[in-house]
């Protein structure tokens, strides 16, 4: 077990702009910059992108997380940002990825906009542990097929 090892989820509205390609774009440069940063920093998670919100999850040790976390907070790419949990874990279930990436053209995400509309769009109601869960199972079977992680979809 890592010592003083956490894990953060939130969720956040997208107030990118523009163009699909200027979406893209944008979201090319969160992964190069969070893939470096992430990296050099230990910290492991994915990001899911559903067009409206992101939902993101971050695994590392609790201080590098936070600092992480307070750049993230002040990123004018989004908005509205609400932490569903930040709790010590055993072990980290995103270890291959510094950030994973699940697009808004992918089943997960519209699962995730499924699990959104049935809470109303009320993030109280969101549990941490199903977005987290959703993250976890989609990259895995996602890696199993073959798909392009390192694709926007
Ligand atoms: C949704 C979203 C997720 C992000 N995830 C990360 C991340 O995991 N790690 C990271 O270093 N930066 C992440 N960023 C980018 C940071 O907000 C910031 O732009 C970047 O770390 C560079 O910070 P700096 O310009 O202060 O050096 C994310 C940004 C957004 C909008």
């Amino acid at each position: 077990m890592t010592q003083n090892l956490y894990r953060l989820i939130y969720l956040s509205r997208n107030t990118i702009l523009g163009s699909n390609e200027n979406v893209h774009q944008e979201i090319e440069q969160i992964l190069a910059i969070s893939r470096q940063r992430n990296a050099a920093s230990g910290i492991t998670g994915a990001l899911m992108f559903n067009r409206e919100c992101f939902a993101q999850v971050l695994e590392g040790v609790h201080d590098q997380i936070q600092e992480t976390f307070e750049r993230i907070q002040c990123d004018p790419r989004h908005g509205d940002v609400v932490v569903l949990d930040f709790e010590p874990v055993d072990t980290r279930r995103f270890s291959r990825w510094s950030m994973g990436y699940i697009g808004y053209d992918t089943l997960a995400s519209k699962e995730f906009t499924q699990i959104q509309l049935a809470t109303g769009f009320d993030v109280k109601q969101l549990s941490g542990e199903r977005i987290y869960d959703l993250l976890h199972v989609h990259l895995y079977a996602a890696e199993k097929t073959g798909s392009d992680l390192e694709k926007i979809a």
